[in-house]
């Protein structure tokens, strides 16, 4: 699947890995560039660089995401590839409030229900298009400080196979973006363990040129981390070792986040 002369709406491009894509995706020259994003002047920004149209819009909002699609038919006619990136984080496990896991759950799973709702039907109608899930690493294996996101990325890769299961034999191509570290604002350098993620991070650029490529071979996985590919290889040839090893890297993070919480605790007495 090629970009060129196509119209591509990509949620969640006014910063970070969106807006690398919509910057990758403008050099294959598109008919039409649609960044959908809550933050809107961001958006403008990326849109005013790169001749594209921005929109305002909550992923996590069927409404939105309906009204943004609509009006993107108006301008356009049609929508043929969608870019499904917008996502957030949130730290925890089990204890983290109801509020982020119903707030991780609608925008890094059920926005891409959403999307699919009002864009699929039409393009399989019109013989095909293109359907890329941003979901992450933690979908295919885990992230060790948040419960929300890993079980919400876990629906992100679920929902990117139903899709390609169900569709890739009427002309849908269904590719899912699983990064680990990507260096942009989405990390928190106070975190030890984003910090950790941060230490094997590769650029957002990488990635758009990862998630080109993957879309021109028409493969599922987008992998810019190769070992993430190698460790869900090894999850699925023994998921008792793989578990076990992660449980190790938890244990030795764990130690890090207990003596950065200490330090912090420690100066703010001082002060
Ligand atoms: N950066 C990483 O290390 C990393 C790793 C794996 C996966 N990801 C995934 O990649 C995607 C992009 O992340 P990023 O690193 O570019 O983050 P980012 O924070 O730099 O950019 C995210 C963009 O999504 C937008 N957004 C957030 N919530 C939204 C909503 N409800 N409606 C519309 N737009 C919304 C933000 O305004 C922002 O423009 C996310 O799905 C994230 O989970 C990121």
């Amino acid at each position: 699947m090629e970009f060129g002369g196509r119209v591509v709406l990509v949620t969640g491009g006014a910063n970070g890995i969106g807006r690398a894509l919509c910057q990758r995706i403008a050099q294959e020259r598109p008919r039409g560039i649609i960044i959908a994003d809550c933050d809107l002047p961001a958006a403008i920004s990326v849109a005013e660089e790169l001749g594209a149209r921005a929109m305002q819009c909550d992923v996590s909002c069927e409404a939105d995401v309906k009204a943004v699609v609509e009006k993107a038919r108006q301008e356009f006619g049609q929508i043929e590839i969608v870019v499904s990136n917008a996502g957030v984080t949130a730290k925890g496990g089990f204890e983290a409030p109801d509020e982020d896991w119903d707030r991780l759950w609608r925008i890094n799973s059920m926005a891409h229900v959403y999307l699919a709702r009002a864009t699929v039907p039409d393009m399989v109608e019109r013989g095909g298009g293109a359907f890329i899930v941003t979901a992450s690493a933690a979908g295919l294996l885990t992230e060790i400080g948040s419960a929300a996101y890993s079980v919400t990325k876990h629906g992100a890769v679920a929902f990117a196979e139903w899709l390609s299961v169900h569709y890739r034999n009427r002309g849908l191509k269904v590719a899912c973006l699983c990064p680990a570290g990507v260096a942009t604002d989405f990390l928190d350098m106070n975190d030890p363990i984003h910090q950790f993620l941060h230490y094997r991070s590769v650029t957002p650029a990488h990635v758009a040129e990862c998630v080109i490529e993957t879309l021109r071979s028409e493969r599922f996985l987008v992998l810019p981390h190769p070992e993430v590919g190698e460790f869900f290889q090894f999850k699925t040839q023994d998921y008792d070792r793989w578990l076990h090893n992660f449980a190790h890297i938890n244990s030795r993070l764990q130690k890090r986040l207990d003596r950065v919480t200490k330090a912090t605790k420690d100066s703010s007495e001082i002060s």
